[in-house]
């Protein structure tokens, strides 16, 4: 396994690998890499023949009093884990040769960034789909792997991807939970022993929802009241920033529950901000 620090090698090897016929799969990571993690890794590996896994934590797709300072780190686990699973180049470039003094060129979607984590974490996705963008072009992959877990991250990357015609197939990988239900994250590392026996009830909380659009409930305002309770009975630990019911194809919120929706959730619990959600096909039933 190679481990690539300078922006300029990572670019020479991709060149060399293009060049030799190598399909590139890439798996964009923060690091602290747990077994979300890991399972995209793995469908890179099934899918393609040079895999790329990048560490960076970006400072940029931070807010000014988010947890930039705390985010888990990890390095010689991270490689650990990677040899592991086969990967063959880690890309863990420094934050100075990444923002360069004078940096001042972002990338940013519009629409769906406005909803959901959007409206809530003000600048993020222009930070992910800034350093994503650069990403691609440092890495220049064919296939690159994004979790559902980040639901509205994966569809804004797609939109990107799109938009400035990045000659990549954007994937998505399903959720990886822990047993009780918990979406893996390296953010339940913060979670203290009462806080981690709540976490679970998020993704309960989601499931109860999708059983009472089941029952026939089609209005999203509802809905969406009946999730907060059992939040709020389940997790009294937890401080909820929002629920919602959108469409998934622009993420706008819905009146009435009908076609190919998500319910998506952000709750505090203690110092961690968790994320959850579940994709449905609602028909209509008159
Ligand atoms: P990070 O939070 O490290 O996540 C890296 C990738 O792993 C993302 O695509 C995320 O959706 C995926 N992932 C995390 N937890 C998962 C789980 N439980 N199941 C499946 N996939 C999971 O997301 C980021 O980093 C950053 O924003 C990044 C894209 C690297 C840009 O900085």
């Amino acid at each position: 396994m190679i481990i690539v620090r300078e922006i300029k090698k990572m670019q020479k090897i991709s060149d060399e690998k293009r060049r030799e016929g190598k399909i590139i799969g890439f798996v964009p990571t923060m690091g602290a890499l747990h077994e979300g993690h890991l399972e995209l890794i793995r469908t890179a590996r099934k899918k393609t023949d040079f895999v790329v896994v990048s560490i960076f934590v970006n400072p940029i797709q931070f807010g000014p009093k988010e947890d930039y300072r705390d985010y888990p780190r990890d390095e010689e686990g991270d490689f650990e884990k990677c040899k592991r699973e086969g990967v063959d180049c880690v890309f863990v470039p420094h934050v100075g040769e990444m923002y360069e003094e004078n940096f001042s060129t972002y990338v940013e979607v519009e629409g769906l960034t406005e909803g959901l984590c959007g409206k809530y974490r003000p600048g993020h996705f222009r930070g992910v789909t800034t350093v994503v963008a650069k990403l691609f072009n440092i890495v220049r992959p064919h296939l690159a792997f994004f979790g559902w877990k980040d639901a509205q991250q994966l569809l804004v990357i797609k939109r990107m991807t799109r938009d400035l015609n990045f000659d990549i197939e954007v994937v998505g990988v399903e959720t990886v939970r822990e047993k009780d239900g918990l979406a893996m994250s390296s953010r339940n590392w913060y979670l203290n022993e009462g806080e981690r026996k709540q976490a679970p009830y998020l993704y309960k909380a989601l499931l109860y929802g999708k059983e009472i659009i089941e029952k026939g409930e089609r209005n999203a305002e509802k809905l969406k009241e009946e999730i907060k309770k059992f939040i709020s009975k389940n997790v009294p630990l937890g401080k909820i920033q929002y629920v919602e019911i959108v469409d998934i194809e622009n993420l706008k919120p819905l009146k009435k529950i009908k076609g190919d929706i998500m319910i998506a959730l952000a709750v505090f619990i203690g110092k961690a901000r968790l994320i959850d959600n579940i994709r449905l096909k609602v028909h209509d039933r008159r």
